[in-house]
Protein backbone atom coordinates (compact mmCIF):
# COMPACT_ATOMS: atom_id res chain seq x y z
CA UNK A 1 0.00 0.00 0.00
CA UNK A 2 0.96 3.32 -0.94
CA UNK A 3 1.11 6.89 0.95
CA UNK A 4 -2.67 6.97 2.21
CA UNK A 5 -1.44 10.92 1.87
CA UNK A 6 -1.05 10.68 -1.73
CA UNK A 7 -3.38 8.29 -3.03
CA UNK A 8 -6.14 9.69 -5.08
CA UNK A 9 -9.32 7.20 -4.59
CA UNK A 10 -10.59 8.37 -7.92
CA UNK A 11 -8.10 7.60 -9.96
CA UNK A 12 -5.32 5.17 -8.83
CA UNK A 13 -6.19 1.59 -9.89
CA UNK A 14 -3.83 0.52 -6.50
CA UNK A 15 -7.08 0.56 -5.23
CA UNK A 16 -9.62 -1.34 -7.25
CA UNK A 17 -8.44 -4.75 -6.34
CA UNK A 18 -8.38 -4.45 -2.03
CA UNK A 19 -9.63 -1.26 -0.91
CA UNK A 20 -9.95 -2.31 2.37
CA UNK A 21 -6.29 -2.15 3.70
CA UNK A 22 -7.07 1.95 2.54
CA UNK A 23 -9.97 2.30 4.06
CA UNK A 24 -8.29 0.86 7.57
CA UNK A 25 -5.75 3.51 7.13
CA UNK A 26 -8.00 6.32 6.64
CA UNK A 27 -10.25 5.35 9.80
CA UNK A 28 -7.14 5.16 12.06
CA UNK A 29 -6.56 8.60 10.92
CA UNK A 30 -9.84 9.61 11.23
CA UNK A 31 -13.15 8.12 10.86
CA UNK A 32 -13.87 11.40 9.27
CA UNK A 33 -11.04 12.69 7.08
CA UNK A 34 -9.97 15.54 4.57
CA UNK A 35 -8.59 13.30 1.60
CA UNK A 36 -6.13 15.12 -0.48
CA UNK A 37 -8.52 15.20 -3.66
CA UNK A 38 -10.89 17.13 -5.31
CA UNK A 39 -11.24 18.40 -1.76
CA UNK A 40 -13.59 15.30 -0.55
CA UNK A 41 -14.01 14.23 3.09
CA UNK A 42 -14.25 10.40 3.50
CA UNK A 43 -16.64 8.83 6.03
CA UNK A 44 -14.92 5.42 7.60
CA UNK A 45 -16.36 4.60 10.78
CA UNK A 46 -19.87 3.09 11.14
CA UNK A 47 -21.54 5.41 13.10
CA UNK A 48 -20.15 8.67 11.73
CA UNK A 49 -21.86 7.14 8.39
CA UNK A 50 -24.92 6.41 10.20
CA UNK A 51 -25.64 10.38 11.58
CA UNK A 52 -24.01 11.90 7.87
CA UNK A 53 -27.19 9.34 6.26
CA UNK A 54 -29.78 10.32 8.83
CA UNK A 55 -29.04 14.37 8.68
CA UNK A 56 -31.15 15.23 5.81
CA UNK A 57 -30.94 18.79 7.11
CA UNK A 58 -27.00 19.60 6.81
CA UNK A 59 -26.75 16.98 3.89
CA UNK A 60 -27.94 16.84 0.27
CA UNK A 61 -28.34 13.87 -1.69
CA UNK A 62 -27.88 16.03 -4.87
CA UNK A 63 -24.02 14.62 -5.57
CA UNK A 64 -25.15 10.88 -4.30
CA UNK A 65 -24.01 9.42 -7.83
CA UNK A 66 -21.34 11.45 -8.92
CA UNK A 67 -19.74 13.24 -5.83
CA UNK A 68 -17.11 15.40 -6.20
CA UNK A 69 -17.85 15.45 -9.91
CA UNK A 70 -21.25 17.42 -9.12
CA UNK A 71 -19.68 20.38 -10.05
CA UNK A 72 -21.70 24.17 -9.97
CA UNK A 73 -21.77 27.17 -11.98
CA UNK A 74 -20.89 29.07 -8.91
CA UNK A 75 -18.71 28.47 -6.14
CA UNK A 76 -20.04 27.51 -2.92
CA UNK A 77 -18.62 30.01 -0.37
CA UNK A 78 -20.09 30.63 3.25
CA UNK A 79 -21.83 28.68 5.58
CA UNK A 80 -24.44 27.61 3.87
CA UNK A 81 -24.88 26.65 0.68
CA UNK A 82 -28.60 25.38 0.56
CA UNK A 83 -29.89 27.98 -2.09
CA UNK A 84 -27.17 27.48 -4.65
CA UNK A 85 -28.08 23.81 -4.50
CA UNK A 86 -31.83 25.01 -5.03
CA UNK A 87 -30.74 27.01 -8.07
CA UNK A 88 -28.68 24.82 -9.96
CA UNK A 89 -29.21 21.16 -9.11
CA UNK A 90 -31.23 20.61 -12.17
CA UNK A 91 -28.06 20.88 -13.79
CA UNK A 92 -26.18 18.31 -11.98
CA UNK A 93 -25.94 14.95 -13.72
CA UNK A 94 -28.52 12.30 -12.70
CA UNK A 95 -30.71 15.17 -11.31
CA UNK A 96 -33.69 13.46 -12.50
CA UNK A 97 -33.51 10.59 -10.50
CA UNK A 98 -34.64 10.13 -7.04
CA UNK A 99 -31.61 9.07 -5.59
CA UNK A 100 -30.06 12.49 -5.61
CA UNK A 101 -33.53 14.62 -4.57
CA UNK A 102 -33.86 15.71 -1.32
CA UNK A 103 -37.49 16.59 0.48
CA UNK A 104 -39.70 17.54 -0.45
CA UNK A 105 -39.53 16.14 -4.49
CA UNK A 106 -37.50 13.62 -2.88
CA UNK A 107 -40.39 12.26 -0.53
CA UNK A 108 -43.14 12.40 -3.46
CA UNK A 109 -40.98 10.28 -5.78
CA UNK A 110 -40.58 7.86 -3.36
CA UNK A 111 -43.98 7.29 -2.68
CA UNK A 112 -44.80 6.48 -6.19
CA UNK A 113 -42.17 4.12 -5.71
CA UNK A 114 -43.13 2.37 -2.85
CA UNK A 115 -46.74 2.12 -4.23
CA UNK A 116 -45.30 0.01 -6.88
CA UNK A 117 -42.54 -2.01 -4.31
CA UNK A 118 -45.85 -3.14 -2.49
CA UNK A 119 -45.55 -6.93 -0.19
CA UNK A 120 -48.16 -8.40 -2.94
CA UNK A 121 -45.63 -7.75 -6.00
CA UNK A 122 -42.58 -8.95 -3.53
CA UNK A 123 -44.47 -12.21 -3.38
CA UNK A 124 -45.21 -12.62 -6.73
CA UNK A 125 -41.79 -11.30 -8.04
CA UNK A 126 -40.74 -14.01 -5.54
CA UNK A 127 -42.49 -16.49 -7.28
CA UNK A 128 -40.91 -15.36 -10.70
CA UNK A 129 -37.45 -15.47 -9.02
CA UNK A 130 -37.36 -19.23 -8.34
CA UNK A 131 -38.61 -19.80 -12.02
CA UNK A 132 -35.97 -17.80 -13.38
CA UNK A 133 -33.37 -18.99 -11.27
CA UNK A 134 -33.89 -22.79 -12.71
CA UNK A 135 -34.75 -21.50 -16.41
CA UNK A 136 -31.02 -19.66 -16.03
CA UNK A 137 -29.30 -22.55 -14.20
CA UNK A 138 -30.68 -24.75 -17.31
CA UNK A 139 -28.68 -22.92 -19.71
CA UNK A 140 -25.16 -23.61 -18.66
CA UNK A 141 -25.60 -25.97 -15.76
CA UNK A 142 -25.26 -30.03 -17.26
CA UNK A 143 -21.80 -28.01 -18.73
CA UNK A 144 -20.26 -28.50 -15.17
CA UNK A 145 -18.66 -24.70 -15.68
CA UNK A 146 -19.79 -21.21 -16.27
CA UNK A 147 -18.56 -17.90 -16.01
CA UNK A 148 -20.99 -17.03 -13.13
CA UNK A 149 -21.67 -13.38 -13.88
CA UNK A 150 -22.81 -13.21 -17.20
CA UNK A 151 -24.14 -16.78 -17.25
CA UNK A 152 -26.25 -15.70 -14.42
CA UNK A 153 -26.08 -12.97 -11.82
CA UNK A 154 -26.54 -10.15 -14.90
CA UNK A 155 -29.33 -11.49 -16.54
CA UNK A 156 -30.95 -12.70 -13.01
CA UNK A 157 -30.81 -9.36 -11.65
CA UNK A 158 -31.89 -7.82 -14.58
CA UNK A 159 -34.86 -9.60 -15.81
CA UNK A 160 -35.73 -9.42 -11.42
CA UNK A 161 -36.04 -6.13 -12.01
CA UNK A 162 -38.17 -6.46 -15.37
CA UNK A 163 -40.92 -8.70 -13.97
CA UNK A 164 -41.05 -6.16 -10.46
CA UNK A 165 -41.90 -3.79 -13.21
CA UNK A 166 -44.49 -6.20 -15.03
CA UNK A 167 -42.27 -6.01 -18.30
CA UNK A 168 -43.80 -8.72 -20.50
CA UNK A 169 -41.98 -12.10 -20.89
CA UNK A 170 -42.06 -11.91 -24.46
CA UNK A 171 -39.75 -8.57 -24.12
CA UNK A 172 -37.30 -10.31 -21.41
CA UNK A 173 -35.04 -11.28 -24.83
CA UNK A 174 -35.11 -7.88 -25.63
CA UNK A 175 -34.01 -6.46 -22.22
CA UNK A 176 -31.71 -8.82 -22.25
CA UNK A 177 -29.86 -7.53 -25.25
CA UNK A 178 -30.25 -3.97 -24.70
CA UNK A 179 -28.16 -4.61 -21.47
CA UNK A 180 -25.84 -6.49 -22.63
CA UNK A 181 -24.94 -3.10 -24.82
CA UNK A 182 -24.85 -0.75 -21.53
CA UNK A 183 -21.91 1.02 -20.31
CA UNK A 184 -20.44 1.37 -16.53
CA UNK A 185 -20.25 4.73 -15.24
CA UNK A 186 -17.70 5.60 -12.41
CA UNK A 187 -14.39 4.04 -13.96
CA UNK A 188 -11.40 4.65 -12.33
CA UNK A 189 -9.36 7.25 -13.84
CA UNK A 190 -11.57 8.61 -16.24
CA UNK A 191 -9.85 11.44 -15.52
CA UNK A 192 -11.85 15.02 -16.55
CA UNK A 193 -13.53 12.80 -19.22
CA UNK A 194 -16.31 11.80 -17.11
CA UNK A 195 -18.35 9.75 -18.35
CA UNK A 196 -20.42 9.11 -15.20
CA UNK A 197 -22.28 12.74 -16.08
CA UNK A 198 -23.89 11.24 -18.62
CA UNK A 199 -27.46 9.75 -18.45
CA UNK A 200 -26.82 5.69 -19.61
CA UNK A 201 -30.32 4.81 -18.62
CA UNK A 202 -31.58 7.40 -21.72
CA UNK A 203 -31.88 4.60 -24.20
CA UNK A 204 -34.08 2.31 -21.21
CA UNK A 205 -35.94 5.75 -20.46
CA UNK A 206 -37.52 5.52 -24.34
CA UNK A 207 -38.87 1.96 -24.00
CA UNK A 208 -40.69 3.03 -20.70
CA UNK A 209 -42.20 6.04 -22.28
CA UNK A 210 -43.91 3.77 -24.50
CA UNK A 211 -45.14 1.11 -22.22
CA UNK A 212 -46.37 3.66 -19.15
CA UNK A 213 -48.31 5.68 -23.01
CA UNK A 214 -49.83 2.67 -24.06
CA UNK A 215 -51.09 2.04 -20.72
CA UNK A 216 -52.25 4.98 -19.79
CA UNK A 217 -53.95 4.91 -22.90
CA UNK A 218 -55.65 1.93 -22.55
CA UNK A 219 -55.29 0.47 -19.27
CA UNK A 220 -55.17 -3.61 -18.55
CA UNK A 221 -54.98 -5.93 -15.69
CA UNK A 222 -51.26 -6.08 -15.41
CA UNK A 223 -48.54 -3.82 -13.05
CA UNK A 224 -47.37 -1.79 -15.68
CA UNK A 225 -50.88 -0.38 -15.50
CA UNK A 226 -50.93 0.05 -11.92
CA UNK A 227 -47.43 1.83 -12.38
CA UNK A 228 -49.01 4.34 -15.32
CA UNK A 229 -52.27 5.17 -13.25
CA UNK A 230 -50.26 5.53 -10.05
CA UNK A 231 -50.77 9.15 -8.21
CA UNK A 232 -48.63 10.80 -5.93
CA UNK A 233 -49.65 11.44 -2.44
CA UNK A 234 -51.36 14.11 -2.96
CA UNK A 235 -53.73 12.60 -5.51
CA UNK A 236 -52.22 14.30 -8.52
CA UNK A 237 -50.69 12.36 -11.79
CA UNK A 238 -47.33 12.09 -12.29
CA UNK A 239 -45.44 13.39 -15.77
CA UNK A 240 -45.45 10.42 -17.70
CA UNK A 241 -40.98 11.27 -17.90
CA UNK A 242 -41.58 10.70 -13.65
CA UNK A 243 -43.09 7.47 -13.98
CA UNK A 244 -40.71 6.23 -16.26
CA UNK A 245 -37.49 7.53 -14.36
CA UNK A 246 -38.79 5.39 -11.72
CA UNK A 247 -39.06 2.73 -13.61
CA UNK A 248 -35.72 2.80 -15.44
CA UNK A 249 -33.54 3.91 -12.41
CA UNK A 250 -34.72 0.55 -10.77
CA UNK A 251 -32.62 -1.18 -13.07
CA UNK A 252 -29.79 0.90 -12.68
CA UNK A 253 -30.36 0.88 -8.93
CA UNK A 254 -30.88 -3.37 -8.57
CA UNK A 255 -28.91 -5.20 -11.39
CA UNK A 256 -25.14 -4.34 -10.86
CA UNK A 257 -25.59 -4.36 -7.32
CA UNK A 258 -27.34 -7.24 -7.05
CA UNK A 259 -24.95 -9.20 -9.42
CA UNK A 260 -22.28 -8.33 -7.39
CA UNK A 261 -23.51 -9.28 -3.83
CA UNK A 262 -24.11 -12.84 -5.81
CA UNK A 263 -20.72 -13.40 -7.67
CA UNK A 264 -19.04 -12.29 -3.63
CA UNK A 265 -21.65 -15.18 -1.80
CA UNK A 266 -20.28 -17.51 -5.14
CA UNK A 267 -16.75 -16.78 -4.79
CA UNK A 268 -17.02 -17.38 -1.17
CA UNK A 269 -18.84 -20.80 -1.20
CA UNK A 270 -16.23 -21.80 -3.56
CA UNK A 271 -13.19 -21.42 -1.84
CA UNK A 272 -14.85 -22.75 1.44
CA UNK A 273 -16.26 -26.58 -0.40
CA UNK A 274 -17.18 -27.34 3.65
CA UNK A 275 -19.82 -24.21 4.00
CA UNK A 276 -21.68 -25.75 1.25
CA UNK A 277 -22.30 -28.52 2.75
CA UNK A 278 -23.50 -26.70 5.87
CA UNK A 279 -26.29 -24.43 3.62
CA UNK A 280 -27.25 -27.76 2.07
CA UNK A 281 -28.56 -29.24 5.28
CA UNK A 282 -29.04 -25.84 6.85
CA UNK A 283 -30.87 -23.88 4.54
CA UNK A 284 -32.15 -21.30 7.05
CA UNK A 285 -28.54 -20.89 7.40
CA UNK A 286 -28.23 -18.91 3.93
CA UNK A 287 -30.00 -15.56 5.04
CA UNK A 288 -27.63 -14.60 7.37
CA UNK A 289 -24.66 -15.81 5.06
CA UNK A 290 -26.27 -13.09 2.45
CA UNK A 291 -26.45 -10.33 5.19
CA UNK A 292 -22.52 -11.59 5.66
CA UNK A 293 -21.77 -11.00 2.17
CA UNK A 294 -22.87 -7.86 2.04
CA UNK A 295 -21.44 -6.45 5.03
CA UNK A 296 -18.06 -7.77 4.08
CA UNK A 297 -18.18 -6.96 0.22
CA UNK A 298 -20.50 -3.97 0.02
CA UNK A 299 -21.76 -3.59 -3.59
CA UNK A 300 -22.21 0.16 -3.08
CA UNK A 301 -18.43 1.05 -2.33
CA UNK A 302 -18.52 4.97 -2.39
CA UNK A 303 -22.33 6.80 -1.74
CA UNK A 304 -21.89 11.04 -1.74
CA UNK A 305 -23.55 13.90 -0.07
CA UNK A 306 -23.39 17.72 -0.16
CA UNK A 307 -22.85 19.96 3.15
CA UNK A 308 -25.62 22.29 2.41
CA UNK A 309 -23.93 24.03 6.00
CA UNK A 310 -21.24 24.01 7.76
CA UNK A 311 -21.50 21.00 10.61
CA UNK A 312 -19.94 18.51 12.38
CA UNK A 313 -19.72 14.73 11.81
CA UNK A 314 -17.88 12.57 15.02
CA UNK A 315 -16.68 16.13 15.91
CA UNK A 316 -14.71 16.88 13.08
CA UNK A 317 -16.41 19.62 10.89
CA UNK A 318 -17.18 19.45 7.40
CA UNK A 319 -17.48 23.24 5.66
CA UNK A 320 -20.86 23.58 3.84
CA UNK A 321 -19.88 22.59 0.20
CA UNK A 322 -17.99 19.80 1.27
CA UNK A 323 -18.66 16.93 -0.86
CA UNK A 324 -18.80 13.77 1.40
CA UNK A 325 -17.67 10.76 0.22
CA UNK A 326 -19.41 7.48 2.10
CA UNK A 327 -17.85 4.39 1.99
CA UNK A 328 -19.96 1.73 3.08
CA UNK A 329 -17.56 -1.03 2.58
CA UNK A 330 -15.35 1.02 5.07
CA UNK A 331 -18.09 1.09 7.55
CA UNK A 332 -19.23 -2.36 7.49
CA UNK A 333 -15.16 -3.37 8.48
CA UNK A 334 -15.31 -0.84 11.23
CA UNK A 335 -13.56 -2.64 14.37
CA UNK A 336 -15.44 -0.92 16.73
CA UNK A 337 -19.10 -2.22 15.47
CA UNK A 338 -17.80 -5.62 14.36
CA UNK A 339 -15.55 -8.19 15.39
CA UNK A 340 -12.66 -9.29 13.65
CA UNK A 341 -14.36 -7.53 10.43
CA UNK A 342 -12.20 -8.72 7.90
CA UNK A 343 -13.21 -12.21 8.66
CA UNK A 344 -16.21 -13.59 6.66
CA UNK A 345 -18.57 -15.44 9.40
CA UNK A 346 -21.38 -17.22 8.48
CA UNK A 347 -23.01 -17.38 12.57
CA UNK A 348 -22.04 -13.54 12.51
CA UNK A 349 -24.71 -12.58 15.18
CA UNK A 350 -24.70 -8.80 13.94
CA UNK A 351 -24.01 -8.90 10.69
CA UNK A 352 -27.45 -8.39 9.62
CA UNK A 353 -26.20 -4.31 11.38
CA UNK A 354 -24.20 -3.63 8.11
CA UNK A 355 -24.87 -0.56 5.87
CA UNK A 356 -24.89 -1.83 2.73
CA UNK A 357 -28.12 -0.45 1.66
CA UNK A 358 -27.57 2.69 3.39
CA UNK A 359 -30.04 4.30 5.60
CA UNK A 360 -32.48 6.97 6.05
CA UNK A 361 -34.62 8.42 3.60
CA UNK A 362 -32.62 6.76 0.70
CA UNK A 363 -32.04 3.64 2.79
CA UNK A 364 -32.34 1.01 -0.47
CA UNK A 365 -35.88 0.35 -1.37
CA UNK A 366 -34.45 -2.58 -3.24
CA UNK A 367 -33.06 -4.40 0.16
CA UNK A 368 -36.12 -6.86 0.36
CA UNK A 369 -35.79 -8.17 -3.23
CA UNK A 370 -31.57 -8.26 -3.27
CA UNK A 371 -31.40 -10.36 -0.11
CA UNK A 372 -34.70 -12.84 -1.92
CA UNK A 373 -32.37 -12.71 -5.03
CA UNK A 374 -29.42 -14.16 -2.61
CA UNK A 375 -31.39 -16.51 -1.09
CA UNK A 376 -33.33 -17.76 -3.73
CA UNK A 377 -30.27 -18.18 -6.17
CA UNK A 378 -28.02 -20.14 -3.56
CA UNK A 379 -31.11 -22.71 -2.41
CA UNK A 380 -31.36 -23.11 -5.90
CA UNK A 381 -27.88 -23.64 -7.17
CA UNK A 382 -27.17 -25.16 -4.19
CA UNK A 383 -29.55 -27.57 -5.04
CA UNK A 384 -28.72 -28.81 -8.53
CA UNK A 385 -24.52 -29.09 -7.86
CA UNK A 386 -21.88 -30.48 -6.09
CA UNK A 387 -18.48 -29.08 -5.40
CA UNK A 388 -18.29 -25.98 -6.51
CA UNK A 389 -14.65 -24.49 -7.24
CA UNK A 390 -13.14 -21.82 -8.73
CA UNK A 391 -11.33 -22.71 -12.35
CA UNK A 392 -7.76 -22.68 -11.70
CA UNK A 393 -7.34 -21.89 -15.63
CA UNK A 394 -8.69 -18.26 -14.65
CA UNK A 395 -8.03 -18.18 -11.40
CA UNK A 396 -5.09 -19.35 -10.56
CA UNK A 397 -4.03 -21.96 -7.85
CA UNK A 398 -4.78 -21.60 -4.38
CA UNK A 399 -2.13 -20.68 -3.16
CA UNK A 400 -2.12 -17.95 -6.36
CA UNK A 401 -5.55 -16.54 -6.63
CA UNK A 402 -6.72 -13.58 -9.03
CA UNK A 403 -9.41 -12.02 -9.54
CA UNK A 404 -10.10 -9.00 -11.39
CA UNK A 405 -12.46 -6.21 -9.95
CA UNK A 406 -14.70 -3.68 -11.69
CA UNK A 407 -12.52 -0.94 -12.27
CA UNK A 408 -14.82 1.72 -10.68
CA UNK A 409 -15.07 3.75 -7.85
CA UNK A 410 -18.85 3.31 -7.14
CA UNK A 411 -19.12 -0.02 -6.95
CA UNK A 412 -17.50 -2.99 -5.33
CA UNK A 413 -17.57 -6.21 -7.12
CA UNK A 414 -15.83 -9.19 -9.14
CA UNK A 415 -15.97 -8.52 -13.14
CA UNK A 416 -15.69 -12.31 -13.45
CA UNK A 417 -16.08 -15.22 -11.58
CA UNK A 418 -15.56 -18.74 -13.34
CA UNK A 419 -16.89 -21.50 -11.50
CA UNK A 420 -16.74 -25.37 -12.41
CA UNK A 421 -19.22 -27.81 -10.37
CA UNK A 422 -20.65 -31.16 -10.82
CA UNK A 423 -24.10 -31.44 -12.05
CA UNK A 424 -27.20 -32.91 -10.09
CA UNK A 425 -29.14 -35.01 -11.76
C1 LIG B 1 -27.16 -5.91 -3.20
C2 LIG B 1 -27.93 -5.11 -3.85
C3 LIG B 1 -28.12 -3.63 -3.55
C4 LIG B 1 -27.34 -2.77 -2.84
C5 LIG B 1 -26.04 -3.05 -2.11
C6 LIG B 1 -28.00 -1.47 -2.87
C7 LIG B 1 -27.53 -0.34 -2.22
C8 LIG B 1 -28.19 0.87 -2.18
C9 LIG B 1 -27.77 2.02 -1.43
C10 LIG B 1 -26.52 2.10 -0.56
C11 LIG B 1 -28.68 3.00 -1.64
C12 LIG B 1 -28.69 4.37 -0.98
C13 LIG B 1 -28.23 5.49 -1.88
C14 LIG B 1 -28.15 6.80 -1.13
O1 LIG B 1 -28.56 6.92 0.01
O2 LIG B 1 -27.60 7.74 -1.73
C15 LIG B 1 -29.66 2.49 -2.56
C16 LIG B 1 -30.71 3.21 -3.05
C17 LIG B 1 -31.62 2.71 -3.96
N1 LIG B 1 -31.73 1.40 -4.38
FE1 LIG B 1 -30.51 -0.11 -3.91
N2 LIG B 1 -29.13 -1.58 -3.60
C18 LIG B 1 -29.25 -2.89 -4.03
C19 LIG B 1 -30.27 -3.43 -4.76
C20 LIG B 1 -31.36 -2.73 -5.22
C21 LIG B 1 -32.48 -3.30 -5.94
C22 LIG B 1 -32.63 -4.80 -6.27
C23 LIG B 1 -33.30 -2.28 -6.25
C24 LIG B 1 -34.62 -2.28 -6.98
C25 LIG B 1 -35.06 -3.17 -7.75
C26 LIG B 1 -32.72 -1.06 -5.73
C27 LIG B 1 -33.27 0.19 -5.85
C28 LIG B 1 -32.79 1.32 -5.23
C29 LIG B 1 -33.39 2.63 -5.39
C30 LIG B 1 -34.60 2.99 -6.24
C31 LIG B 1 -32.64 3.51 -4.60
C32 LIG B 1 -32.86 5.00 -4.42
C33 LIG B 1 -33.75 5.20 -3.22
C34 LIG B 1 -33.94 6.66 -2.87
O3 LIG B 1 -33.20 7.51 -3.35
O4 LIG B 1 -34.85 6.91 -2.06
N3 LIG B 1 -31.56 -1.38 -5.10
N4 LIG B 1 -29.35 1.18 -2.85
Amino acid sequence: MGDWTTIDFFNDELLVEDPYPYFDELRSQCPVLALPHLGVVAVTGYEELHEVYRDTDSFSSCNSVVGPFATFPVPLEGDDVSEVVTLYRDQLPMHEHMVTMDPPDHTRERALLMRLITPKRLKENEAFMWRLADEQLDTFVAKGRCEFISAYAQPFAMLVVADLLGVPESDHDTFRQFFGMSRKPGRVGAGDEHEQGENALAGLDDWFARYIEDRRREPRQDVLTQLAIANYPDGTTPPVTAVVRTATFLFAAGQETTARLLAAALKHLAEHPDLQDELREHKERIPNFIEEALRIESPVKADFRLAKRTTTVGDVEIKAGTPVMMLNGAANRDPRRFECPHEFKIDRENALNHIAFGRGAHSCPGGPLARAEGRVSLERILDRTRDIRLSEDHHGPRADRRFAYENTWILRGLTNLHLEFTPVA
